[in-house]
This record gives C-alpha cells, structure tokens and sequence, in this order.
C-alpha cells in the first residue's frame, strides 16, 4: 500500500528520557499494552545499554507483546548493539535500532571524530545487530544540519551493509517544512525501495507536527512520534495530531495508518497518570479544553450545528463529550441548555432574570459550576418553582 505510514512510537524511549517523565518497568508494561490496543506499529521500549530497567523493559516488554515489532535503541558501538540484541532474545519481531551522529558540530565537539570515521562505525554497527535480526534501523543523528552529500554517502552504506530503515532525525528542531520536506525527497529518490525513510522531529520550534508531515508528502513512510508529544527538552512530534491530521484531512492528506483513533484520549490520560505532568489544557487532540467552548457566539453555533465550530467529532478520539464552559463569554442559549440539562424547564422571562445574574457572577470568576448554576435558578425562580422541576 503505497500511502500506509508506519508510526514508530518511541514514548517509552525517548519520552521517557526527558525530565519527569522516567518510567519503573511495570508501568511501561502497562503503556506498552495500551499502545498495542491503540495500534502502533513499531514499539520501542528502551535504550537498554543505559540502564538495567531498560534492558528490563525492553525485555519484558518484548515477551509480553511478542506479536508487535519491538525496537531498542543502541549507539553505534559493539556493547552497545550487543545490549540491545540481548534485550530483545526473546522478541519475535526484534529490531535493532542503532545511531550516531552525521552533523559537522557533532563530529567536531562531540565525537571528535572524521566523517570516514563515524562512516565506518555506522556501517560495523548495522553489520552486527545484523547477526541478530534482519529488522535493523540506522538513524543519523542531526541528519537536518548534516552536509547533504555525506548523508547520502552514510545513508547508502548503512543500507549496503543491511539496514531497512533509514531515520534522518530532525534532532533539535531546526528544520522548517519546506527544507525538511525537500532533504527529505532528496533521501528517498536515493534509497530508492532499498529502504523505508523514516522522520524523527523534535519540537524546538514547534514545528515537530508540520515538519513530519511536509516528510510524508515527500515519501517519508515512517514517522517517530510520542503521546502527548513528550520528549527531549520540548518534545517530539505528537502522535495524536499527525494521526488526526490525516484522518481529519483526507483530501490533503490521503495516508493510512492503523491506528485505532478511539484509543487517543484514554492512552494521553494514562501517560499522564503514570508521568509527573498532562499535555497543556489547550494541547491540540487531548488538551482539556481541545473540545470545549466557551464564548458565547460559538456555543451558539456549536449548539445549532456542531461543525461549526468543532473539526473532529471528540468521540473520534474517545473523548467523551464536548464541553460548554459557562464563563462571562457564554451566552443565554448555552445558558437555557444547561439549565436544561441540570432538569429546569425556564420561561423566557425566568431566562432572562437567571442571565443576568449568572452574567453578574460570571463576571467575578473563572468559569460557573453546574452547582451554582442551580443556585442561581433557585434564586431566580424561588424555591417552590425549582422544586417542582426537580
Ligand atoms: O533525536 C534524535 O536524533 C534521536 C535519535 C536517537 C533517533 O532521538
Ligand atoms: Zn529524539
């Protein structure tokens, strides 16, 4: 299927290495489940040779989903590949993934090493956790600052030596769409069918959503992504938006992946129970208020007809309910709802008493509760009125 995108989720790997979000084995076992259910296609579970849990994980990981391809991460060095395929002895879809770092500003500082070096390492590195798995994935680490003619040069003999997948990572966010998309054309008429390009975006410049789809429009066919968009330092791309990118707009975007979008909303609150934080109340998909409305003029419209103000339906994603926030930018048709809602039937006269107190109260505070909304109605409309609606 020339338009199936593969989604490598990498939340447990390299989400979990970022601040406050480091996971014990048990609850990576209990996301890595709820991943499977969700549909990912590529799981990675770890960097095993940085610590044992690691390895744990990865390993228990890999006995527990023994049907979905597991990935572990490994720099390219023998000890390290050599961590990595034992973490996955009893994976039946192991894949190996191995890196390091192709940009001048790493060779230079980092590594001190030359470019036939780190050529040479690449290449040793593929042609080992080769012996292991036929599934081997090199990724050049800041492929986005790397000279073009040397990432062709790298990518081509990581390939030769055995890798299926070559990962150009856009690893401090730099890139913007236009360059990206087009680095990324360049690397897949090179590779040919030899091997699947996949991206790998950071969000530095919050640009990690648009760069790995600007890389799909130009043949990218596998994108690394987390849940809630964790990561290094300010993220990778989000799996929920490049995911509901696609399905929301088909026409543009006409890619399949098998994902399961019910599953969205429940796997971001389970990260974010099993982490030290939740995405942002105004994250895009998962956010708290990604599906509620609170001035007037939408809540109107969104009453009359929901897409006028809502592109995704929340029960896509498995949120379960739009939210109508009653706050000073409410209107009185949000209002009657409500009370609606809470069980008061209110005349136009009753309405118009109970708007201009709620506006009133509205007015002091952040948002109104369903309780005081109650109140309100049995101060507007007396008790024994209220009471008989009850
Ligand atoms: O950001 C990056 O370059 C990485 C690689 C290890 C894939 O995380
Ligand atoms: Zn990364």
């Amino acid at each position: 299927m020339p338009n199936r995108v593969y989604i490598f989720d990498t939340t447990l790997r390299d989400g979990e290495q970022s601040p406050g979000c480091s996971m014990t084995v048990p609850e990576k076992l209990r996301l890595a489940r709820k991943l499977v259910e969700l549909g990912v296609d590529i799981l990675e579970a770890g960097f095993p040779i940085a610590s044992e849990g690691d390895f744990e994980a990865v390993d228990a990981v890999s006995r527990e989903f023994s049907w979905v391809q597991v990935a572990a991460l490994a720099r390219a060095n023998t000890p390290d590949v050599e961590r990595a395929a034992a973490s996955l002895k009893h994976a039946r879809r192991p894949r190996i993934h191995t890196f390091i770092a192709t940009s001048e500003i790493h060779l230079q500082y980092k590594l001190k090493k030359s470019q036939q070096q780190v050529l040479d390492e690449a290449v040793a590195a593929v042609e080992l956790a080769r012996q292991y798995t036929d599934d081997v994935e090199f990724s050049a680490e800041d492929a986005t600052r790397t000279e073009p003619g040397y990432l062709e040069q790298i990518s081509r003999a990581v390939v030769a030596a055995g890798a299926r997948t070559v990962n150009l990572p856009d690893t401090v966010g730099y890139s913007v769409p236009e360059e990206y998309g087009a680095l990324i054309r360049r690397m897949v008429q090179v590779l040919g069918d030899s091997a699947i390009v996949s991206v790998h975006c950071h969000d530095d410049l919050g640009l990690a959503t648009a760069n790995s789809i600007a890389a799909v429009q130009a043949g990218a066919r596998q994108i690394e992504c987390t849940i809630n968009g964790i990561g290094e330092r300010a993220g990778n791309a989000s799996l929920e938006e490049i995911v509901m990118a696609f399905k929301t707009r088909r026409d543009k975007l006409p890619y399949e992946t098998k994902i399961v979008t019910e599953h969205i909303y429940s796997t971001s609150q389970l990260l974010a129970q099993t982490i030290t934080f939740g995405p942002q109340p105004n994250k895009a998909i998962v956010g708290d208020n990604a599906f509620a409305h609170e001035a007037g003029i939408h809540q109107d419209g969104y009453l009359k007809e929901r897409t006028t103000y809502e592109i995704i339906d929340p029960h896509t994603v498995g949120v379960p309910e739009t939210k109508l926030v009653l706050g000073k930018h409410s209107g009185r048709h949000a209002l009657h709802k409500r009370a609606e809602d809470l069980g008061f039937q209110l005349g136009k006269e009753e309405l118009d008493a109970l708007y201009l107190t709620f506006t009133a109260l509205a007015d002091r505070k952040k948002g109104v509760g369903n309780e005081e909304i109650v109140c309100l109605i049995r101060e507007v409309v007396g008790e024994t009125a209220a009471a008989a609606n009850d």
